[in-house]
């Protein structure tokens, strides 16, 4: 982390969390599609917060309805698109960012554009 660094990224600030919830899919044998690192279970798990069957505490990282997590996770493990749409500040991004830690372990492989409003 350089002095210019804001924040490190996500899978490493919650690494203790990724971790734990690796061996939570060990331990419950969870099948995890192609070349994703956690299961689709460890993903919402991961986004909506809870305790990994070892009893380790996870986070909550986004706040609201479990069912829009568990479908935009859904889509990927379909291997689909994913398309998040709201008014801004509604976490999309922040989303993206975990979901990409947990599905691959790198949230760092982004593109982010905005739409000029002239
Ligand atoms: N439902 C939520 N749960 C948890 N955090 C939230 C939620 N909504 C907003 N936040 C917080 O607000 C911050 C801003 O959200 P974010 O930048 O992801 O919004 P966005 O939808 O991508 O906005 P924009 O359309 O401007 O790109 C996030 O970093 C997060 O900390
Ligand atoms: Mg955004």
């Amino acid at each position: 982390m350089t002095e210019n660094t804001l924040r490190q990224p996500v899978e490493i600030q919650f690494k203790t969390e990724l971790d734990a919830l690796l061996g939570h899919d060990e331990t419950l044998k969870l099948l995890k599609p192609d070349h994703w690192l956690l299961s689709p279970q460890a993903v919402v798990l991961y986004l909506i917060g809870g305790k990994t069957h070892d009893g380790t505490l996870i986070s909550a990282k986004y706040i609201g309805q479990r069912r829009l997590i568990e479908t935009a996770v859904a889509t990927l493990a379909t291997d689909r698109a994913l398309l998040l749409l709201g008014v801004p500040g509604t976490a999309k991004s922040w989303v993206s960012e975990h979901i990409a830690a947990a599905v691959s372990g790198n949230s760092q492989q982004l593109i982010q554009c905005k739409r000029s409003l002239k």
